[in-house]
């Protein structure tokens, strides 16, 4: 496994667990921490032993605090675009991952943190989990798909008030907005990531990723959501894992999916 400056990562039982792991800068994320998690998620792409990943934030402090604020305060407009550009880029492979992908939001998580977590496809937050887009108190908007992932979680309202007030939320809060889906004391929040995930990957790996593709065409503006439901239904009904499933049932034991 490649080896990475600002990422500390570990393999164990299929999940890919990637840290954030810059704690004396609250995990903040520069450009080459960005860099290093569009290699880290190619990883997960690539790699058949991955199969499923949680990111996470070195400490107990912070998941990710932000884009790098030393960093964001020298770029020009055109450097600015791009910038923006690149890490979208980056937070729509993660959100496009067709391996489940949580965030255990273990502390701050704001700005770019906010924005990283809201990429993966499911939230777990310990109790001490702060969230917030808190760019309009430094003359800036969210660059990284925050504008958007908010609304679509929380709805135009709530978005609106966070995005405008820069205002920080409770782990709790953010559960009853429906931005996290899980809450947890910091001990259990990995192992609830890892029941979660170890549920998830239980179930045949094909029907899984096309299930995200689906959900996530319902936000992608030049498909028809309904048919690209009805054609990843049409191949799950090819697939060697639909045979295996629905035999299963009928012969009453548990199935034995390979993803094909
Ligand atoms: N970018 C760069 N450095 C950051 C950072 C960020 N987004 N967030 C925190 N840090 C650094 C601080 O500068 C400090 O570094 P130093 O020790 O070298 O001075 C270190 O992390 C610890 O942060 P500090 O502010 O001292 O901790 P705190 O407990 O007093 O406050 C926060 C915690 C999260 C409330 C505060 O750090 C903060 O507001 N961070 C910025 C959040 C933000 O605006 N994010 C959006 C960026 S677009």
């Amino acid at each position: 496994m490649a080896s990475f400056e600002n990422l500390l990562l570990q393999l164990q039982n299929g999940i890919l667990t990637i840290t954030i792991n810059r704690e004396d800068k609250l995990n903040a994320l520069n450009r080459d921490t960005v860099r290093e998690i569009k290699h880290a998620i190619q990883q997960v792409y690539d790699d058949p032993k991955i199969k499923a990943a949680i990111f996470t934030g070195a400490g107990s402090k912070a998941f990710v605090a932000g884009a790098d604020i030393a960093e964001i305060s020298e770029l020009s407009e055109v450097n600015a675009r791009s910038f923006s550009e690149q890490g979208q880029e980056v937070f729509n492979l993660i959100e496009r991952c067709t391996k489940p992908v949580l965030a255990a939001v273990n502390g701050f998580a704001l700005g770019g943190g906010c924005e990283l977590a809201m990429a993966c496809h499911m939230r777990v937050a310990s109790n001490n989990a702060r969230f917030g887009q808190p760019e309009v108190n430094l003359g800036l908007i969210p660059g990284y798909g925050g504008t958007q992932r908010l609304t679509q979680l929380i709805g135009k309202s709530k978005a609106m008030e966070l995005l405008m007030t820069g205002d920080m939320i409770t782990a709790q809060d953010a559960q009853d907005f429906g931005l996290v889906n899980f809450v947890t004391t910091p001990a259990e929040l990995y192992p609830k990531c890892v029941e979660l995930l170890e549920k998830i990957m239980n179930k045949a790996p094909l029907a899984i990723g096309l299930v995200i593709d689906c959900v996530n065409a319902v936000y992608t503006k030049d498909e028809n959501g309904y048919q690209t439901e009805a054609n990843s239904f049409a191949r799950c009904c090819s697939s060697e894992d639909f045979l295996e499933g629905t035999n299963a049932f009928l012969e009453k034991r548990k199935p034995a999916f390979t993803g094909k």
